[in-house]
């Protein structure tokens, strides 16, 4: 039976979602999808065709509300969906804003699944409430298609210990020290990364760390550490007040920091090291941070914009566990999301 799906959020990873729904035919059924201006809502499932409208019509430019419901009614409708019948609600917005809606799909039944992070890292106590049903997943706001919260969880429900979580986990952020290591000043690997559609509009929200600081965060909750985002020690790439110019004045400011950058590799060259920048959780805490890595680490081994994870555990001790792939992306995260989504369709 086809499972029942509410999407919110119609950006690049909400349409990929929704493309994959269509190319997977029978297997789901898209009753809602919903923008920041309103959605269009269908409780016996939007037809394939207006499926196709509605993403040629987002790929314009266009808000939901101006050919479905406006706002707060879509939001309405949707809460109408939750009595009547279970599906999984999937969170492809960037919204601080949706855990009120989360929480009322969890509490009629429904299953949840994440690409947003900002519902899991908010107080511990929304989190708590967001994940005691077991009905919550989040695969893709961790490495996004790769399988590393669902390998952690594997690892922790069968009684194994984890002892340390090393992970790259920006592409970006992994793309430009890369560059950086091959010659290229930060500045211009900065602007290199721009070009190719690697880094935010504004390249400071990268550089602040702030994205990986998230992820840990997630990966220590999951381990069960009762942790705040503040708890979470961050170092960031550039000076955060650098993040308040405008971008152009941004990339200059960025200049002085090419010589410091350039000194940090060559120190840890010295030691015979690499220079990576990585989230790390323990049962002692997170950090997020610059890290000199032997060259023998398998961290060492990451060339570019891919994630790869290290998990050290008493199973996994003398040869770690290790996940590695592209951690970013609609596609790869949409594939995240479907995982989950078949998962929890299993389960309902
Ligand atoms: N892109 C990736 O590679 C990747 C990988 C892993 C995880 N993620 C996460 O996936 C999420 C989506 O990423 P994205 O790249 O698709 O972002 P995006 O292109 O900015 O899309 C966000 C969508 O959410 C909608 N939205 C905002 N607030 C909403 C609300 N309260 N209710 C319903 N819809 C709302 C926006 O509406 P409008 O269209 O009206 O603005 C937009 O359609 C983010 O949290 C991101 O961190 C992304």
């Amino acid at each position: 039976m086809a499972i029942p799906i509410v999407v919110l959020g119609c950006g690049t990873v909400g349409r990929a979602l929704a493309s994959e729904a269509l190319s997977l035919g029978d297997e789901v059924r898209v009753l809602a999808v919903l923008d920041s201006s309103g959605g269009v809502v269908d409780p016996s499932g939007i037809p394939a065709g207006r499926l196709r409208e509605i993403l040629s019509f987002k790929e314009k430019g266009e808000g939901l509300g101006a050919t479905g419901l406006a706002g707060e009614e879509a939001r309405e409708a949707v809460h109408c969906l939750l009595s009547e019948e279970r599906g999984v609600m999937v969170d492809a917005t960037a919204s601080e804003g949706t855990v009120g809606i989360l929480l009322a799909a969890l509490d009629q039944g429904w299953g949840v699944a994440l690409a947003n992070k900002r519902p899991l890292v908010g107080p511990w106590e929304d989190y708590r409430r967001l994940t005691t049903s077991g009905r919550l997943r989040y695969e893709a706001t961790v490495g996004a298609g790769l399988p590393v919260i669902s390998s952690l969880n594997s690892l922790l429900a069968t009684g194994d210990e984890v002892y340390r979580i090393r992970g790259i986990l920006s592409g970006t952020l992994g793309f430009l020290l890369h560059q950086v290591e091959v010659g290229v000043p930060f500045s211009q690997a900065v602007r290199a990364a721009m070009a190719r559609g690697y880094t935010e509009p504004h390249p400071a929200e990268d550089l602040s760390g702030e994205d990986v600081a998230r992820k840990a965060l997630i990966l220590a909750r999951t381990l069960g550490l009762p942790l705040e985002l503040r708890d979470v020690a961050v170092e960031p790439l550039c000076p955060p007040k650098l993040g308040e110019l405008p971008v152009e004045e941004f990339l200059r400011e960025l200049l002085p920091l090419d010589v410091k950058m350039q000194r940090r590799l060559e120190q840890a060259g010295r030691k015979g090291k690499v220079l990576r920048y990585l989230a790390e959780v323990s049962p002692e805490g997170a950090r997020v941070g610059l890290v000199e890595v032997e060259w023998e680490s398998p961290l060492s081994r990451a060339r570019g914009p891919e994630n790869l994870i290290v998990f050290e555990t008493r199973r996994f001790r003398e040869h770690p566990l290790v996940i590695s792939g592209p951690g970013a992306g609609p596609a790869s995260t949409a594939a995240g999301l479907l995982a989950d989504i078949v998962r929890l369709g299993k389960e309902l």
